[in-house]
């Protein structure tokens, strides 16, 4: 039932009710009065006196109905006051309401219903605003992540273009007997080799970045021995970089004995994404050089990868480690990437309740920061 047709049955209601109460119980009165026996007026004495009073007035039933209207009028100016009232305090409101919940139901989000009041109806439109809100932040959030996956598919799909291009090329170069000394030949096939590392890394770095998107990377935190630790990794990555001719400079200045509380598979990512942009965005006509310098500050070690590449241009210093971003694409289109590497390096070193930074300058190389929480044995005391 509409709220307009409940209030006007209240309002009958309200006014009709008491009138009638009060006739009946009048009409009852008189009923028992005129049917008292003459014993029950001797015995009865209030009953008597009434009949008295009655008798006496001798205008009982004009009064009764003089009263009766003079009540009926009062209760329905009072009952048109309060009825209007109330709904003047909750018609408009549930009017915006509905006009608001149909912009909903058709998709509709770029309206507003709050109110000042300070009653329920108000709070109510206040609520209904809020969850207008998070619909539309949602709505807009979710519109931004398809357009990312979309971006995401055509950069990795562009990305993988160019290793199996290069990988077709060799393979006929091979099969046309192009390679024909055992030179080439391993020439070819490591070429092949690594562009199949490429593909890999790229496919891994994708499964790994869907899972990072929604939580779900299984960290496996260790205390490891940051001297140890650093030793390894400096040795693989040497070779690796001998091979493409740049020379890695290995400086750490923290005590041996320290351990740090990190996952050494995500800790590797982390330095093998930084150390690949350095290798990426080198500059053709130097003498490439990476630098890994680590320092001790405090609670937390320091670990500095500086290269003497491209650099990256100070507007666009902010924005590397966002998701997708790709400083100066034209300039950087031959080195292909997805602009996802650093956004990657900044969760886990986030996850990992450390810090991420960089400097640079055109032409002169970069430096990423990053810090890593050292493990720190607490001393349980016991009393004795
Ligand atoms: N060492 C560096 N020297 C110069 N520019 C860099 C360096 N590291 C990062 N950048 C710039 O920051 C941008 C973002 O780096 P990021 O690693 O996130 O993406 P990418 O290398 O372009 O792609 P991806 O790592 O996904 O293959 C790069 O496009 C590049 O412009
Ligand atoms: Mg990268």
């Amino acid at each position: 039932m509409k709220l307009k047709n409940r209030l006007i049955i209240s309002f009958f209601i309200i006014t009709v009710v008491p009138v009638m109460l009060f006739g009946t119980l009048v009409l009852a009165l008189k009923r028992i009065v005129a049917d008292a026996t003459a014993e029950q007026l001797v015995s009865n004495e209030v009953v008597k006196s009434f009949k008295v009073y009655m008798d006496d007035m001798g205008k009982f039933d004009d009064l009764i109905i003089q009263f009766c209207i003079t009540e009926f009028i009062i209760l329905i100016v009072t009952a048109i006051i309060m009825v209007m009232w109330i709904y003047k305090g909750i018609a408009p409101q549930l009017k915006v309401l509905k006009v608001a919940a149909n912009n909903v139901k058709e998709g509709n989000l770029d309206f507003s219903v709050s109110s000042t009041g300070i009653d329920e109806m108000s709070e109510l439109c206040n609520a209904f605003e809020d969850m207008r809100v998070r619909l539309q932040n949602n709505a807009k959030d979710r519109l931004e992540d398809e357009a990312e996956q979309r971006a995401l598919i055509s950069n990795i799909a562009h990305d993988l273009k160019t290793p199996i291009t290069a990988i077709k090329g060799y393979a006929e170069g091979m099969l046309d007997g192009v390679a024909d000394t055992p030179e080439k030949q391993e020439k070819y096939i490591r070429t092949i080799y690594n562009k199949a590392n490429e593909m890999n890394t790229l496919i891994n770095e994708l499964t790994l970045y869907s899972n990072i998107d929604t939580n779900k990377i299984p960290y496996n935190f260790q205390k490891l021995n940051l001297h140890a630790y650093f030793n390894d990794c400096i040795e693989e990555l040497g070779m690796d970089l001998e091979n493409q001719h740049i020379r890695l400079d290995y400086a750490n200045f923290v005590d041996p004995e320290v351990l740090i509380i990190a996952d050494p598979e995500q800790l590797g990512r982390i330095i093998h994404n930084i150390v690949s942009n350095s290798v990426k965005y080198m500059r053709a006509d130097n003498k490439s050089r990476i630098g890994i310098t680590i320092k001790d500050v405090g609670d937390f070690v320091q670990i500095e990868i500086a290269d003497n590449g491209k650099g990256i241009a100070q507007h666009d210093l902010p924005y590397v480690f966002d998701r997708f971003y790709r400083a100066d694409t034209s300039r950087n289109s031959a080195a292909g990437g997805s602009g996802i590497g650093l956004s990657i390096v900044k969760k886990i070193v986030e996850d990992h309740g450390g810090k991420i930074w960089v400097t640079s300058k055109e032409n002169e190389g970069t430096t990423m920061y990053f810090v890593i929480r050292k493990y720190e044995e607490t001393p349980i005391v016991s009393e004795v």
